[in-house]
Order: structure tokens, then sequence, then C-alpha cells
């Protein structure tokens, strides 16, 4: 099938790709004349595990990359809206590139098509598309408009695309929903599994994808139900472990003892420094807005908000209570991306706190794996970036853990503690055992877990942590 994908972003380019992969003849559009450039010249603008190596097999063949949207769509089937929904001032998703796109490809319907929406979007947007393309002078009975979801996951975004959990159509009428299902038939009937160039299948994924069919407002409704209740599932995690740090209770043994309850299920309760990146917390906000507007108070997500925020608070408390005053203070950082295996600083928490220890006076030496040159942008030269993390440690009077990058759950113990002036860690993602940190002679604080030290006990908390909640 002939497919055209608007905006090769984050999820864009990985859509493309991956339609690609599942032998669909792809355009991909964007206005950003550089991005295009650099793609045809076979570079690739984001950190993303596989991404590489499908836009080698494709670039040129199955894939390839225009500005010119009319002409795109006018060759496609399917055209796939995936251009950035940023939120607005008062948190309402800023739905004016979507729009832009529904204008732009109005007079090019000169036959049946599909266009999808790809973009996380607020339920009526289907209908707005709709509209707006009809003020346009698109022809009523040439096109549908259809809600198709993604739930990738940055970082492990093409494998999310490929193995996913279940596949939501959401049309409105029989002859969208079957376009929409041949384009998705090589994962529905598995022929792609049998192949033997295909992807590999993460551990984790379900043996062949469903198809779910919905309306189209039903399908732009799963999208903000499962990121709301994805983020409201962090922050009651966070919410428990700041419990058990109070009563001196291990939230890892707690929530293995929860996640194994099959209704609850395991994944998605690891606390942390709260959650961030360019989804959680704009749909969160985005959809109280559209709550709201339907006249429902969706207090919950106040509350998971909060949490939120609150755990990252929490953490600095934590950072205090370690070094009791800050200023002056070498810290060193590992991790700046919202999480592990991205180069995304978008919301991400830990930007937040460095940027948070550079105001209390704190000089901060961090490295990321991915999101160096990214974060520089954004922290100019108030931080030092360093090539490794060893670097980062070297005389610093603690490390701060603040992304989960499976490299830094693995670092030579030995080698960290000569580097630090002092051998405290502050692991804000709970990569290491309390005991084994202790046992190697650090002393270790994590979140929702008693802080240990090198002479085996649990080290003195200070009151406010003790104590507090807030
Ligand atoms: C996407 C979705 O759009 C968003 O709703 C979802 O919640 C997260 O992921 P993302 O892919 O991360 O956004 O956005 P971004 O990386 O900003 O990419 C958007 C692309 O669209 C850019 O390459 C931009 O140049 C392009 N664009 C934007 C257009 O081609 N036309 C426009 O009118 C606007
Ligand atoms: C999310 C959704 O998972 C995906 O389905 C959706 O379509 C896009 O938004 P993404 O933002 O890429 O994906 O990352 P995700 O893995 O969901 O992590 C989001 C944030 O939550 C990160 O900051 C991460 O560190 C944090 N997180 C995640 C936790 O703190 N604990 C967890 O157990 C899981």
């Amino acid at each position: 099938m002939h497919i055209t994908v608007v905006g090769s972003g984050y999820v864009g380019l990985v859509a493309g790709a991956c339609f690609a992969d599942l032998e669909h003849e792809v355009i991909l559009v964007d206005n950003d004349q550089k991005k295009l450039a650099d793609l045809r010249a076979g570079q690739i603008p984001i950190h993303e595990n596989f991404l590489p190596e499908l836009l080698d097999r494709h670039r040129g063949r199955r894939l390839t990359f225009s500005d010119d949207i009319q002409a795109a769509t006018q060759a496609s089937a399917a055209v796939f809206i995936a251009v950035g929904t940023p939120p607005t001032e008062q948190g309402e998703a800023d739905l004016s590139y979507v729009e832009s796109v529904a204008r732009s490809i109005s007079g090019a319907i000169n036959s049946y098509k599909v266009i999808v929406e790809k973009s996380t979007v607020p339920v009526y947007t289907s209908e707005w598309i709709r509209k707006i393309m009809l003020r346009n002078a698109a022809p009523p009975d040439a096109f549908d408009v259809a809600s198709n979801p993604e739930f990738l996951r940055e970082g492990t975004a093409v494998t999310d695309f490929l193995y996913p959990d279940r596949i939501v159509l959401g049309a409105d009428s029989e002859r969208c929903a079957s376009v929409l299902r041949e384009i998705y038939a090589p994962l529905t009937d598995g022929s792609y599994y049998r192949r033997k160039d295909a992807i590999p299948r993460p551990d984790r994924a379900a043996v062949m994808p469903t198809a779910i069919v919905t309306s189209a407002k039903s399908a732009e409704l799963i999208k903000h139900a499962s990121n709301a209740f994805l983020a409201m599932k962090i922050s009651f995690v966070n919410a428990v472990a700041s419990i058990c740090e109070s009563v001196g209770a291990n939230v890892q043994q707690v929530c293995r003892g929860i996640g194994t309850d099959s209704r609850i299920g395991p994944r998605f309760l690891n606390p942390g420094i709260g959650y961030g990146g360019s989804c959680f917390p704009k749909d969160l906000m985005a959809f109280r807005s559209v709550a709201r507007e339907c006249g429902y108070e969706f207090r919950l997500l106040d509350e998971v908000m909060r949490i939120n925020e609150d755990q990252r608070q929490r953490f600095l408390r934590k950072v205090r209570n370690a070094l009791w005053t800050l200023r002056g203070k070498r810290l060193g950082v590992l991790g700046l991306a919202f999480k592990g295996g991205t180069d995304d600083i978008r919301e991400s928490p830990a930007i937040l706190l460095v940027q948070s220890l550079v105001q209390e006076g704190c000089q901060v030496a961090a490295y990321d794996p991915a999101a160096r040159e990214r974060a520089r942008e954004m922290l100019n030269s108030s931080v030092e970036f360093t090539d490794n993390a060893y670097e980062a440690a070297t005389n610093a009077d603690a490390l701060l853990i603040l992304t989960e990058w499976d490299e830094f759950a693995n670092l030579d113990l030995d080698r960290l503690h000569k580097a630090l002036k002092y051998p405290i860690v502050i692991d804000g993602r709970n990569l290491y055992d309390p005991e084994v940190m202790a046992a190697r002679g650090f002393t270790y604080y994590s979140v929702g877990r008693a802080p240990v030290s090198p002479e085996g006990h649990a080290t003195d908390t200070a009151p406010s942590l003790r104590t507090s909640t807030s």
C-alpha cells in the first residue's frame, strides 16, 4: 500500500520506517528542510534502537522523503498525521499543526483516502479534521478520518511498533477499517514474524497482536486514558515509596508483592524521580482539559501530577540530607535524558533536577550516553559534560543517578569508589542493591528503601524524610 506519513519526528520517523519494513511504499513528509536533507543523506536525527537498520534497509527504496505534502497525498491511499501536538499555556493540546496539515491535504484528495491521526490528540479531533477538510473543498465521499494511536516508548519504539500488545484502529466506516486492517495485516496475520529479516522479537512481546476496531472517538480516548493510567501507576508507586521510606520498608519488596497479582501486573511499578518525556506530562494536562470541557473535573489527574512534581522535590531533599549544604559541592550526574535508551530531554526530570542543583550553587559534571548534545543546548555553560561515568564521578562529593540507562546499572564499583572524593551515591532509579553498595564501601541512598552505609547499617535519616510525604 502507498502511505504518506506527515511529520518525521520521534513518532513519524519510526512509524514510516516500520511501515516500509511491512513492505508498504512510504513517503515521509516534513516541512523542516534541514531534517529532510539529513535524512536523505543517511543521518538519523534521533537515537532509537533498530532505526538505523530500518532506514539503511529502506531509504531511497520503499522509504522516500519529501516536502511536497500534496503530491505525497495524491500518491497515497492512507495519510498518517504525526506532527507535534505541544501543550498550550493552559495545558490543552495545540492542534494548529494538525489543522494546517488537514488544510494542506484537502485539495489533494484525488481518490478514496484514509486520513489517520497518529499524534496524540483529544477526543473530537477526527471530527474537526473532517470539518476542516470539507471547508477546504475536499470531496465528502472520497475520504474518511481515522484514529490509530501509537503506544511507542522512546528507546524501544521500533519493537513496540512491530511487536505491539494490540493495535487500536478507530474507524467510523467499514471501508476505512479495512484499509487500516490491510496496513497492519503483516503483524495481525503473523507473516512479518515468519520473515528471516524481521527485527528480532523482544522478550516480553505478545505472540501475535490483535487489532481492536473501535469508533474514532473511542480510539482517541484509549490513547489518553492509557497514558493517564500508566502515569497514575508510576505516581501511585512513588507515593508508596515515600511511605516505605517513612516506615523503613523496602519498596522493591512491596512492588514484587503487589505486581505479581495478575490484576495489577509488575510493569510500570518502578519508583524514581518522577515521570517525564514528551507524552505523559502533556497528555495528562490535555486529558484533564478534555474532561473539564465535557463537564467532568478529573481531580485524580491533578493528584497524579502533584505526586510527580513532589517526587523531584523529595529527591532534592535527599541530596541535601546526604550532603548537608549544597553551595560549592561538586556533583557527578549520570543521566540527563528523561529515561534510558533515548536522547530525548523533553520534560526530563533529570534536567529539572540539575537546574535546581546548579541554582543552589552546586558544580555539576554530567554524563549521558546519548543526550549530551541536546542537554548542552539547554544547560549551556552551567554544567560540565564528561565522556563517561567515571569522569563525571571524579573528585565529586557525591554521584547522582538520574536516568535508568542499562550501562549505569553495570558500573565498575571499585573504579567508581576510587574516582569519587566521598563514596556517596544517591540513586534516583534504584539501579543497585543497597546491601551490595554498602559492602563495596558506599553510602547509598535510593528511592523507597532505607539508606545504607559501609558500616552495614541504615544511615541516619533526617526527620524531613522520615516523616514527610509531601
Ligand atoms: C509525536 C506526536 O505528534 C505527539 O502528539 C505525541 O504525543 C508524541 O509524539 P513527536 O514525533 O515527538 O510528536 O514530535 P516531533 O519530534 O516534534 O516531530 C514532529 C515533526 O513534524 C517535526 O519533524 C516537524 O518538522 C514536523 N512538522 C511539524 C511538519 O512537517 N509540519 C508541520 O506543520 C509541523
Ligand atoms: C509513553 C508511553 O509508554 C507510550 O505508550 C506512549 O505512546 C508514549 O508515552 P515514553 O514517554 O516514551 O512512552 O516512555 P515511558 O517508558 O512510558 O516512560 C515515561 C516516563 O516514566 C519516563 O520518565 C520513565 O523514566 C518513567 N517511568 C516509567 C518510571 O518512573 N517508572 C516506571 O515504572 C516506568
